[in-house]
């Protein structure tokens, strides 16, 4: 069954936490619909862990297509978000073309960072479906520090959090924030939350893929490797380059043989062509 916001909101009432992923390419699309991920990430993060940017900045909105269309063709059932990146919403026009743009190549819905009330209800007003994401906001902030974290700035996060569900946001990602600030505001909210460092109590948890698959170095207070995805993948690389060397690989299992009679006649033409003779 296709996931939609209002099976998510559903979760909220019920109380099931909504399970998120970042998501960059077609294997694991299909890998994370099977398992039955709720929502189906294509992040700015990419730009960090797969383009080898130095910075969320510098992602632009054909990126986010190129592994947009990656991704959609890998997913039946999850609910298709994407990110809009830097610089590609700072006016209503762009924001609604932008997101126009992604949502045509088959994303649900869009996510975009910091307090923008006026463009969040630009884009619900043109049936686009928002999700906001406060605190740490990767686009506008270089170091990864803790948001939220004095009494006034929280009581701040969760004003803004209800003035972005009245501009029709469907959701709020909490990014790096106390956990006790993240629980109040999803009590107060009528709309799922979702967090990413903001503790237990969000109504579902994001985290990005290649720090939970720990095919990355990074080591977050947030993040629980639940794979060793580098150091399999290094022992396979180190494996196959020994193997090629060693001539071990290609082995009998896999080789193609010609059939005994097609290896017969190949070999009497060999021997009845000269080297320069051109073969019909
Ligand atoms: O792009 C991303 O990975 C994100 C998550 C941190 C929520 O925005």
């Amino acid at each position: 069954m296709k996931v939609t916001t209002d099976i998510l909101m559903q979760k909220k009432k019920s109380g099931d936490k909504i399970t998120v992923l970042t998501c960059y390419d077609y294997p694991t699309a299909v890998w994370q619909d099977s398992c039955g991920v709720d929502i189906v990430f294509v992040g700015d993060s990419v730009g960090t862990n797969i383009l080898g940017y130095s910075s969320e900045k510098e992602v632009t909105v054909e990126d986010m297509a190129h592994h947009l269309r990656a991704v959609k063709r890998g997913i039946d059932s999850a609910y298709l978000l994407v990110d809009l990146p830097y610089n590609s919403y700072e006016s209503e026009k762009s924001a609604l073309k932008n997101a126009s743009y992604l949502i045509s190549l088959g994303a649900d819905g869009v996510k975009l960072e910091g307090f923008k009330p006026d463009i969040v209800s630009y884009l619900v007003s043109h049936g686009i479906d928002v999700c906001s994401h406060l605190g740490l906001t990767p686009q506008f902030h270089d170091q990864k520090r803790f948001k939220a974290t004095t009494a006034v700035d929280a009581m701040k996060l969760i004003d803004q959090s209800m003035k972005l569900q009245e501009s029709g946001a469907w959701s709020i990602v909490y990014e790096l924030v106390p956990e006790e600030v993240a629980k109040e505001s999803s009590i107060r909210l009528t709309i799922p939350t979702i967090g990413i460092g903001a503790g237990r109590f969000t109504d579902g948890q994001v985290l990005v893929i290649t720090d939970m698959l720990g095919i990355n170095d990074l080591d977050f207070r947030h993040v629980t490797k639940f794979g060793d995805l580098k150091t399999q993948s290094i022992r396979a690389i180190e494996q196959y380059v020994s193997s090629v060397t060693a001539g071990y690989f290609p082995g009998e299992s896999n080789i193609k043989h010609l059939s005994d009679l097609e290896n017969q006649s190949f070999k009497k033409m060999l021997l009845e062509c000269k080297p320069m003779d051109k073969i019909e």
